[in-house]
């Protein structure tokens, strides 16, 4: 392969490796592409990079092959309290309002670093969140780190940095939440390091938001100075499936200027200084700009409501729905963990503190059905369609359950049905129920699912 015919693809490779990784390497950065291709052939023991590259655009990659040219094509640059301002956001503005609310409900709180690198950013979380919930044993804290690059993610569980990673970090850091680790290491103390899941997570993968990989239902993600490399349409839709991913009212961090704003749409920008946070609103942006008389919120008006609602009950029916709801969310906490026995215990107890919620009796059907107990689960879900035909989750999962009980029409008439009640959402409506999931996405599960079962048929 002569030099130009070598530059000659350099425009199908960047397009190759933006579907594969989501990396995207304009003209301006292909010296870049360049160097990553090197130390990429290098590792793999190509004689030469235009070997390498005739091979990657032959044959598809596979997982492994897309870990190493993705270490070698991103920067896995990170540090303690990067970017100190937006610490102090979260810590005077985000964090008190949800701990209050949560100090009153679930005692739960989850946040994801995307793109975690080694785990500074992590680590630096839970400390934030150490330091701010004084009884903190007694409550759930998720801190899941995920990143594509499996030897940043070893180091990162290993918890052991050296001086480069406390640039501009406080003094107190290191004295109160590091040991000595050996010649200029410090090592991350066991009470932050067990608070903190590292996992392997590709972010141009669809697999996100799910409860198998725990990246439901967050309250606070971070996804900083990670989509700057993507290409434009695949950094919207890591955003779109961020969104999903949060909890209402839930609050997405990037880096200012990382990528264009026109991709937050759906979100409510929250100006503090020093610091741009994006907060999940379900309701639509054109909406709220025509509801208030300026396109932004300021701080006191975003503080959550439901805390003055929980700590003053009226009667003891709404104290009873109230606890319902915290032994619900709990519940559902517990089996994203996969504690599938608790969640189905205090599931139980919910559905027999208020029979009439359907809610209670689909999520205990969806755990049942989790457990592998299809018939019970059936019931369940039944259950919560007598008392809301409507649901559509509970359709879906009938349908499901009846196609591995091979019972296809029956099955059938449940898909059907959820296909008529999807018709009247808007395709990215969200439903109730299903942590992030779109009608329309739902929709195009249920009628692949029918196609391949027509065509087994
Ligand atoms: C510069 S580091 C950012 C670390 C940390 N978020 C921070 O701001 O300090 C970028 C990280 O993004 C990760 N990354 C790049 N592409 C990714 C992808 N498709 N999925 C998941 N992680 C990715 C890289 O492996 C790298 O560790």
């Amino acid at each position: 392969m002569t030099e130009s015919h070598y530059h000659s693809l350099l425009p199908a490779l960047s397009d190759f490796l933006a579907r594969q990784i989501g990396l995207h390497f304009p003209r301006e950065r292909w010296p870049d592409l360049l160097r990553g291709l090197h130390g990429t052939a290098r590792e793999l023991h190509f004689k030469n990079v235009p070997d390498y590259i005739d091979r990657l655009l032959s044959q598809p990659l596979n997982k492994q092959q897309i870990e190493i040219l993705a270490r070698h094509l991103t920067i896995g640059e990170t540090y303690f309290f990067r970017e100190p301002q937006v610490f102090e956001a979260l810590q005077h503005h985000v964090l008190p309002a949800l701990i209050e609310a949560r100090q009153q409900s679930t005692r739960q709180l989850r946040v994801w670093s995307a793109g975690c690198s080694t785990g500074e950013e992590a680590y630096s979380l839970a400390i934030l969140l150490h330091r701010m919930i004084p009884d903190i044993a007694e409550w759930n804290i998720t801190v899941l780190g995920t990143d594509i690059n499996p030897q940043a993610l070893e180091k990162a569980a290993a918890g052991i940095y050296g001086e480069w990673s406390f640039r501009g970090a406080p003094p107190w850091l290191r004295e109160k939440y590091f040991m000595n680790a050996g010649k200029n290491l410090h090592e991350i103390i066991p009470s932050i390091r067990k608070m903190v899941t590292f996992a392997y997570l590709n972010l141009a993968d669809d697999t996100y938001p799910s409860l198998a990989s725990n990246t439901s239902a967050m309250d606070i993600v971070f996804c900083r100075n990670v989509m700057m490399y993507f290409e434009p349409g695949l950094a919207r839709q890591v955003v779109d499936r961020l969104y999903q991913a949060l909890l209402e009212n839930g609050w997405l961090v990037v880096s200012p200027s990382e990528i264009s704003q026109s991709s937050f749409e759906r979100f409510v920008p929250i100006y503090l200084p020093g610091a741009i946070l994006h907060r999940k609103s379900l309701i639509p942006q054109k909406t709220r700009q025509s509801a208030t008389s300026t396109p932004t919120e300021t701080v006191a008006a975003i503080r959550p409501a439901a805390p003055k609602a929980m700590a003053k009950p009226k009667t003891a029916d709404t104290v009873e729905k109230i606890d319902v709801h915290a032994m619900l969310l709990k519940a559902r906490a517990q089996a994203n963990r996969g504690e599938l026995p608790t969640a189905r215990e205090l599931c139980e107890r919910a559905v027999e503190t208020d029979r009439l919620n359907p809610v209670g009796h689909f999520l205990l059907g969806a755990i049942l059905q989790e457990m592998g107990r299809n018939s019970e689960a059936a019931i369940s879900h039944k259950r919560a369609l007598y008392l809301d035909p409507g649901f559509v989750l509970a359709h879906f999962a009938l349908g499901n359950i009846y196609r591995d009980q091979r019972k296809p029409h029956v099955a059938a008439k449940h898909f059907e049905n959820a296909l008529l009640i999807l018709e009247k959402h808007r395709e990215d409506d969200l439903l109730p129920e299903s942590e992030g999931l779109t009608a329309g996405r739902l929709m195009e599960i249920i009628r692949s699912g029918m196609r391949k079962e027509d065509k087994a048929a």
